[in-house]
């Protein structure tokens, strides 16, 4: 039951899901995702109906005008749209159709670095003296001519390239067509704020924003110590040093306090960071928004958790025991630059992950298809679109596999395209798309279905507290969303082979991996067989206690 008396922000109500724009859908066969096509789509995220699967949020991912070098993340132009994507216009139009189904929209931030083309670096590397040359993290090559220092791009090679004309190596944290802002200079701070002000005046409701990490360097330059757990054999060329002096220095929270102080401007507006961290670096920055509690960091730690209820329940605790009152829990199960959940864990266990990530307290974040139980593309070099992992070798760094092009039905192009797709579909289109799982009533997408939206029903599950209990089982792990309407009681078999565990109070079934929507019987206390990989929601009958 809803407490109507209750308001909470939209983003502690919202399930959000992230469409990578250049593969959800093209509108005018060009083998390209388009801002037409996500409009002609929406209806299937929410239509107000409990057939769409009602997501309350979506992040695109860059749609600005860009060097497509990285596909969006190399920006030209923070404040147009790329032709590729559609004009301003149709981005407009965008906007008031995602407000009128009652979703907001997030755009992606990108306040690292800029495309080499776009043109305050044109100006910055015209001369030294440019009033444009300190809006990019310039040095001088040390006197037998080698780089300043040490630092590695996490692309592969150096994070200095030479500039020819000017003789300065410029910084790069990604590729050398991504050179890094200067946020030390309170010009590149105002300038790439007004980005944000510019967007949130147009209409949208926040932002991801990218690569946080990277924002703030060393300025003495001082070189990364080596890395002792490095192995040429196993490790990434790129993690061959300790990134202390490259990465994470003092005054990121400063900066994205920055971005909430911009955003605070605005109502009901909220911001995820993009930063790999663990409990305490995730911890360190939620506190960065202190004074406007409208800001989360990513938590991307489910996606390579050792696989055990254990390691699961005591990392779950101690991220919902590190939360302040205001701050609000998210979980993230892929991404563009990650490999398919359905492929990294097997679909069973990508099937328990999805129940686990829409029973928890928090945000779940949902990367288009994932809702389907896609999996990885397959992709020969010749189909090969991200060039920025090139340097580093391994199949682990192919970025395209997760951004093949979102099937819609089992047909030609999958529904993506009426062209060329950029990328080839994955090869298991034919048994995971939308079509084919809407009408199959035990589907993954069913499954997300039912979910988000008893999330947006049943108050414990929208807003409860979390409490992890002893199941007396320790492959099972069990949990309570307590809230003061109600109560529910969340199993998650984590073996491959059936388990038993009892039910301390009497429960009605309501939602499971294996039954969707449970028996919607009530069960007394006593033991209940979860199969393999079987998760299962009660909702407590408390006035039978
Ligand atoms: C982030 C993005 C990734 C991009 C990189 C550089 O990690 O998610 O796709 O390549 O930043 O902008």
């Amino acid at each position: 039951m809803v407490n109507p008396k209750r308001h909470d922000p939209w983003y502690r109500k919202a399930v959000l899901y992230q469409i990578y724009p250049l593969s959800w859908a093209d509108s005018n066969g060009d083998g390209y995702g388009d801002l037409r096509g996500i409009i002609e789509r929406l209806d299937y995220l929410n239509d107000g109906t409990a057939g769409s699967l009602g997501v309350g949020a979506i992040w695109l991912s860059p749609i600005y005008r860009s060097g497509l070098a990285d596909w969006g993340y190399d920006i030209i132009d923070h404040c147009a749209i790329d032709p590729l994507f559609g004009t301003m216009a149709d981005f407009d139009v965008l906007l008031r159709e995602v407000h009128k189904r009652g979703m907001r929209l997030l755009l992606d931030y990108v306040p690292n670095h800029t495309s080499s083309k776009h043109s305050w670096f044109v100006e910055a590397r015209k001369s030294r003296g440019n009033p444009k040359r300190d809006w990019y993290i310039w040095a001088d090559p040390k006197p037998d001519g080698s780089m300043p220092n040490n630092w590695l791009s996490r692309f592969g090679g150096p994070m200095w390239t030479l500039d020819d004309a000017t003789g300065q190596y410029y910084l790069h944290t990604f590729l050398a067509d991504q050179p890094d802002l200067n946020w030390r200079n309170p010009e590149v701070r105002a300038a790439m704020l007004e980005v944000l002000r510019f967007w949130l005046r147009r209409g949208v409701d926040g932002f991801r924003t990218d690569a946080v990490t990277a924002l703030i360097k060393d300025q003495a330059l001082r070189n990364d110590p080596p890395n002792p757990d490095f192995d040429p054999a196993t490790s990434l060329p790129s993690l061959a040093n300790l990134r202390i002096y490259s990465n994470v220095q003092g005054g990121l929270g400063g900066l994205v306090g920055s971005f909430c102080d911009v955003l605070a401007e605005k109502e009901d507006t909220f911001l995820l960071s993009e930063a790999y961290l663990n409990i305490s670096g995730l911890k360190e920055l939620y506190g960065a928004c202190e004074r406007h509690p409208i800001h989360a960091p990513f938590n991307f730690n489910l996606i390579t958790l050792d696989w055990s209820a254990e390691v699961y329940r005591q990392f779950i605790d101690e991220y919902e025991g590190s939360l302040g009152p205001n701050d609000w829990p998210n979980y993230v199960l892929g991404n563009h630059d990650k490999q398919r959940i359905a492929t990294r864990r097997g679909q069973k266990r990508a099937r328990l992950l999805a129940f686990l990530q829409m029973t928890l307290r928090g945000l779940p974040v949902v990367y288009a298809g994932e809702e389907l139980g896609l999996e990885n593309g397959v992709i020969s070099t010749t189909n090969e679109r991200d060039i920025s992992l090139r340097k580093l070798q391994g199949p682990l760094l192919k970025r395209d596999v997760s951004r093949t092009p979102m099937p819609w039905s089992g047909g030609y192009n999958g529904g993506f395209s009426e062209g060329s797709p950029w990328l080839p579909l994955s090869p298991d289109y034919a048994m995971h798309n939308v079509e084919l799982e809407e009408r199959q009533p035990e589907s993954m997408l069913a499954l997300y279905r039912h979910l988000i939206h008893l999330r947006a029903a049943c108050e414990p599950l929208a807003d409860g507290a979390y409490r992890s209990i002893a199941g007396g089982n320790p492959d099972v792990f069990v949990f309570i969303r307590e809230a003061p309407w109600g109560k529910c009681y969340v199993m998650l078999n984590f073996a491959n082979t059936e388990q038993r565990i009892s039910l301390r109070e009497i429960g009605i079934w309501i939602a499971g991996t294996h039954l969707i929507e449970g028996d919607g019987q009530p069960h007394d206390q006593g033991e209940i067989r979860l199969k393999a990989y079987e998760g299962r929601l009660y909702e407590l009958m408390r006035t039978l206690k």
